[in-house]
């Protein structure tokens, strides 16, 4: 049990590559805290890992306010004492289209849900971390903020900001033995799939993307959950501001 008696925040955590993360901690020990909007898969999902006899709780956080922010700390302290993992992971996409059919509206939640929402949860969990005087953060990042394609422009720039406050918050965070890495999946197996495709995902256009992937298949929840589980274990405690492909050569 890589993870006993640790407690790991997941946004985002009731679908998808969260979830994954959510079952594989729960499965290394970990005290798991879902934080989503999805409140039915949240709580679903909650009550089937304690079920089997590991703390899970569900708890509504909308990602881009800082008022469930505080709640969400201040109950997961209260609860479990510590937070040794927040893994930042709650995404929204761009739907595959040209740059300017993008409006405003779009554009700012897009950057309210995968940018904003970093700077609140760090603004929450660093000072409960800084007590303890440790800390993992696993910000998910993309494939596309290091090599961004058309049709997803904003969103390339939202996970490009990502990567950037990483390793900046890394080196800031390092003498507070409080790391920092990220995530960068390729497309993957999830319900946000469609949108990054533009829509239906039709055989030939699922064979076009994965023919680009050297490894010849898409990321798994499972993928994205081993690789965060490493960043989040004694494993890596030497190891901070890594933007780590999870892409099957796709980047190279
Ligand atoms: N699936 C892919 O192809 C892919 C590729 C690269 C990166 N990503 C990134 O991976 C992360 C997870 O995405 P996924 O593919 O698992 O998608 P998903 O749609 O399965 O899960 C996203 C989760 O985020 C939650 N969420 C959305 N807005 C929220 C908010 N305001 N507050 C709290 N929770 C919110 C949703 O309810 C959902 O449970 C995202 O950051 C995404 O950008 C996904």
């Amino acid at each position: 049990m890589r993870m006993k008696n640790k407690t790991v925040i997941v946004t985002g955590g009731a679908s998808g590559f969260g979830e994954g993360m959510i079952r594989r901690f729960a499965e290394e020990g970990a005290n798991t805290v879902i934080a989503d909007i999805n409140d039915n898969a949240g709580e679903a999902l909650a009550r089937e890992i304690s079920g089997k006899g590991t703390p899970c709780v569900y708890t509504h956080c909308d990602v881009t306010d800082s008022g469930y922010f505080q709640n969400l700390v201040t109950s997961t302290v209260d609860q479990f004492s510590t937070i040794d993992v927040m893994i930042n992971n709650a995404g929204m996409p761009q739907t595959n289209q040209p740059m300017l059919d993008v409006d405003e509206d779009t554009f700012q939640r897009i950057f309210d849900v995968n940018v904003k929402s970093i700077f609140l949860a760090t603004r929450a969990v660093v000072p409960v971390m800084r007590e303890q005087g440790s800390g993992s953060i696993i910000n998910t990042a993309s494939t596309a903020a290091l090599r961004p394609r058309p049709g997803l422009v904003w969103y390339n720039a939202s996970k490009g900001a990502v990567t950037t406050m990483t390793k900046a918050m890394a080196v800031e965070l390092a003498p507070d033995q409080i790391r920092v890495n990220a995530l960068c999946p390729v497309a993957g197996e999830t319900p946000m799939l469609g949108a990054f495709m533009g829509g239906e995902i039709t055989n030939e256009m699922r064979s076009a993307f994965v023919s680009t992937v050297p490894m010849g298949r898409l990321s798994t929840p499972l993928d994205m959950a081993n690789a965060a589980l490493f960043f989040a274990s004694d494993e890596s405690t030497f190891i901070t501001g890594v933007c780590m492909e999870v892409d099957g050569g796709r980047c190279i």
